[in-house]
């Protein structure tokens, strides 16, 4: 059952309360032996409620931090104390982890066009526009307009780059914007006339020729990134300073980030525990050229007090569904031509995977469609089988903790290998609830039903929650609201507008989204006992919140407000 099971007691009426306020201070002097001085410095926190994760004692109400930012002590009050009664107003819980972003596109994406939403072209062209009014002198060959967010399917067509010309205020502007699921680009045509005059065809991408040129998918991209100037290390550490004091605002103390470069990866390791870096940061290796070896252009790093982890690496077995990029093991409901593609195929990706794994990597595949998830659980056999030749594939990944990023469309078989061996899926809630729309179209009811967007059946593993940000927001309690659900958190609707959640019967808890927040991130990143709890010798890291979420509306988690957020023992942000 483990720490996601049904083996906690009272979890309808967790607590005693304490209305009053205030407390904190230093913990008293123990004398000179060893860790004195700690204990000397340390501050007791107290507040209504706190929430633990643990099993033994699920809700204390205090705590008491170290000067190096971890817990040293965390406790029950006597209700009649002088700590109990001065408690800080406020419940608190473990502080909360994204399973799954991207740090520094999110940073870029908060000083880009935001194009979520976008209903249509004339209404791309305003915000493009509005950008260009607040950022005067961009769009310039050095420094190309960016956002994201676009969806044809929102727009009516497949864009163009003639969709842009069409208002003269952003002729020769150099522009590029992301499609909302980031495996698409749409180009201006200034962009378009630095390419070569005929393109030909990209394995593995698509370049979008009709209704006119200006889309490229997956692999294609890279035609255009090739020649796209990118932000330099100032700028990529201005991306850093603001993606992270958002997080903060939203609860978040850590993220995983699912591919950082290894030019990245450097400036990381340069950043990591400065006084800006207030997030921690789990970070997965992609290499320059995608899905392949670049060991010898990187290092194994684990921050000593967890501010950066490189111990993983990212892989990419196919693209999106949005796009028929997924790779299928039948045709697409509503596109019998074709099963979508593999981005690698599956010798290959086991020979990658393999490798990566040998040299003592945890090997963390991108896989939607049902034959790119049975290829990746297909590699991770073999990867796991190399390395561990003595032991059990569970026994084995027990230690190595393979992971599918996403894992959202997987066959029952699959469904079941992924149990017997243990492989953790990294879920994003709220692209269950993005997807719900057009996922039933593109996979027929029977594939829906059965194969797609599980949360609740795969749940014998510590799953990995998440959001994919910037691809869907940052708010985790939007995610937990999703998980919950099943519900789009925007329109707090299922499909067709209807007030149900959608395939409900794969809800989770609101325990185990919380835990999926926490939790599960921190196993799936090598940090059980040290983050995603609040227990002694874990880092010091909280959230406090006006209401306890046990007792909050689920419907109100869709704009739930974090009072202060902290990070190893320092507050990172307090709401005014
Ligand atoms: C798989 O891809 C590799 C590398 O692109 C290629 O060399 C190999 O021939 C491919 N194998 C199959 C069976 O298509
Ligand atoms: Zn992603």
């Amino acid at each position: 059952m483990g720490l996601f099971g049904s083996s906690r007691s009272g979890a309808g009426s967790p607590l005693w309360l304490y209305t009053s306020a205030v407390v904190v201070g230093i913990a008293g002097f123990v004398g000179f032996r060893q860790g004195a001085v700690d204990y000397f410095f340390s501050e007791t926190h107290c507040y209504q409620s706190v929430r633990t994760h643990s099993a033994a004692e699920p809700y204390v109400n205090c705590f008491t931090v170290t000067p190096s930012g971890t817990f040293s002590k965390v406790f029950r009050s006597d209700p009649d104390s002088s700590l109990a009664k001065s408690a800080q107003p406020g419940h608190v819980i473990p502080g909360l982890w994204d399973g799954h972003g991207h740090l520094l596109q999110y940073g870029e994406f908060l000083n880009s066009v935001d194009l979520f939403g976008s209903s249509s072209f004339d209404q791309v062209r305003t915000r493009v526009k509005d950008y260009l009014a607040e950022n005067s002198g961009s769009g310039t060959k050095q420094e190309w307009i960016r956002g994201v967010g676009w969806d044809q399917m929102a727009l009516g067509h497949m864009p163009t780059a003639a969709d842009l010309l069409e208002d003269s205020a952003l002729k020769d502007l150099y522009i590029m914007l992301d499609r909302v699921d980031v495996h698409c680009i749409w180009v201006s045509q200034a962009v378009l006339d630095l390419l070569p005059e005929s393109l030909p065809d990209v394995p593995g991408g698509e370049i979008v020729r009709e209704p006119g040129m200006g889309v490229f998918c997956d692999n294609a991209m890279d035609v255009v990134m090739d020649i796209w100037p990118k932000p330099d290390s100032k700028k990529q550490q201005r991306f850093v300073k603001s993606a992270m004091s958002k997080l903060n605002e939203y609860g978040l103390v850590g993220m995983h980030d699912a591919g950082v470069t290894p030019g990245n990866l450097k400036l990381f390791r340069e950043l990591a525990g400065t006084d800006d870096w207030s997030i921690r940061v789990y970070a997965m290796i992609e290499c320059d050229e995608r899905n392949t070896f670049c060991g010898d252009a990187v290092e194994k790093f684990v921050h000593p007090d967890g501010f950066l982890s490189i111990r993983s690496v990212k892989l990419f077995a196919d693209g999106a569904l949005g796009s028929w990029g997924s790779a299928m093991l039948e045709p697409y409901s509503d596109r019998p031509d074709t099963t979508g593609s593999l981005l690698i195929n599956a010798t290959e990706l086991t020979r990658v995977a393999s490798a990566w794994a040998k040299d003592g990597y945890q090997v963390n595949i991108h896989a939607i469609g049902d034959l790119a998830n049975r290829n990746a659980i297909d590699s991770m056999t073999s990867a796991l089988e190399l390395v561990c030749p003595d032991h059990s594939l569970s026994e084995c990944q027990s230690q190595r903790r393979f992971r599918i990023e996403h894992s959202q469309i997987i066959h029952p078989d699959d469904q079941r290998r992924m149990h017997s061996i243990g492989i953790i899926p990294s879920i994003q809630p709220t692209h269950a609830t993005s997807d719900m729309a057009y996922a039933e179209k593109r996979l027929g009811k029977e594939r829906t039903d059965s194969e797609a967007y599980r949360m609740r059946s795969l749940l014998y593993i510590r799953p990995v929650l998440g959001s994919d940000f910037p691809v869907e927001p940052s708010d985790p309690f939007q995610g937990i609201y999703a998980a919950v659900t099943r519900k789009n958190p925007h329109t707090g609707r299922g499909t067709d507008d209807s007030p149900d959640g959608w395939q409900t019967q794969e809800s989770l808890s609101l325990d185990q989204a919380i835990r999926g927040f926490s939790e599960g991130p921190a196993f799936a990143g090598f940090m059980e006992g040290k983050a995603g709890a609040i227990r002694k010798g874990a880092f010091a890291d909280w959230v406090v919140l006006e209401t306890l979420l046990e007792e909050t509306d689920i419907e109100d988690f869709r704009s739930l407000k974090v009072k202060e957020t902290w990070v190893g023992g320092r507050r990172v942000y307090k709401r005014n």
